[in-house]
């Protein structure tokens, strides 16, 4: 199965991705993530991706597509895989379309996560993901038994350095103006799926179930 989750900031793509990888045991491919961790390495990469996320901009698409492109060449993904937070731009679809379909594959579903903007900044700010094992938690929707450690591996709980308001704030016009596009895009091939985002994090993935069946 290849599955492209799409969504502004704080929809709940990295919460349902880690249920669907669960479930599904399929890769987890979070451009997001995958800048993250080259920033914490002190990659040339994670150097250069970092003055974009800092701003809550995106980062060139060359620089993304390619590190996708290469993601995607891995024998793992030949089980299928989770895209989180790629495509963000119809330039970046496109790249997309292109690479699978010189392996002969295309996506199966695209999920759209939809949620009213007015939650979403709340959403971003109150979350805290855990240092340790990546679980994402949020201080008021899905607080942790204990405020500041993980529940499944007791490990230490930060905050992302963009889940600020001025940041999250500029990260959902970016997605307005760039990636909301890509609904329509994905909507030409019939294959996306809108998901009511504002339930429960449990009634957004039964919900993401049905249409995965
Ligand atoms: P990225 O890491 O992808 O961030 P994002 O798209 O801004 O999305 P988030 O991770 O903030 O939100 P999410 O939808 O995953 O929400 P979550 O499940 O955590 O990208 C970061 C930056 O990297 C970009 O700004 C850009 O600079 C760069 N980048 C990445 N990919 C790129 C690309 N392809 N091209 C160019 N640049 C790229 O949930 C949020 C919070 O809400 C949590 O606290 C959670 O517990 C809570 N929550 C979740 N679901 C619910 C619910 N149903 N009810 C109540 N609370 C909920
Ligand atoms: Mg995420
Ligand atoms: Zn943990």
């Amino acid at each position: 199965m290849r599955l492209i989750l799409l969504g502004p900031p704080g929809a709940g793509k990295g919460t349902q991705a880690a249920n669907i990888v669960t479930k599904y045991n399929l890769p987890h491919i979070s451009t997001g993530d995958i800048f993250r961790a080259n920033i914490k390495q002190g990659t040339e990469l994670g150097t250069r991706a970092k003055a974009y996320m800092d701003k809550g901009e995106l980062v060139p698409d060359s620089l993304v597509v390619e590190l996708v492109e290469d993601r995607l060449s891995k024998d793992d993904t030949q089980v299928g895989f989770m895209l989180d937070g790629f495509p963000r731009t119809i330039y970046q679809a496109e790249a997309l379309d292109a690479v699978l379909g010189n392996m002969g594959t295309s996506i199966d579903h695209v999920i759209n996560i939809v949620v009213d903007p007015t939650v979403l900044v709340e959403r971003a700010v109150g979350r805290r993901i855990c240092k340790n094992c990546g679980a994402t938690y949020h201080v008021s929707f899905n607080p942790p038994a204990e405020e500041g450690v993980c529940d499944k591996c007791s490990g230490e709980l930060y905050q992302r350095s963009d889940d600020n308001e001025e940041t999250v704030s500029n990260r959902i016009s970016v997605y307005t103006n760039e990636t909301a596009p890509l609904v329509e895009y994905y909507e030409k091939s019939g294959k996306i799926r809108t998901i009511d985002g504002l339930q429960d994090i449990d009634k957004v993935f039964s919900d993401i179930e049905k249409v995965l069946k």
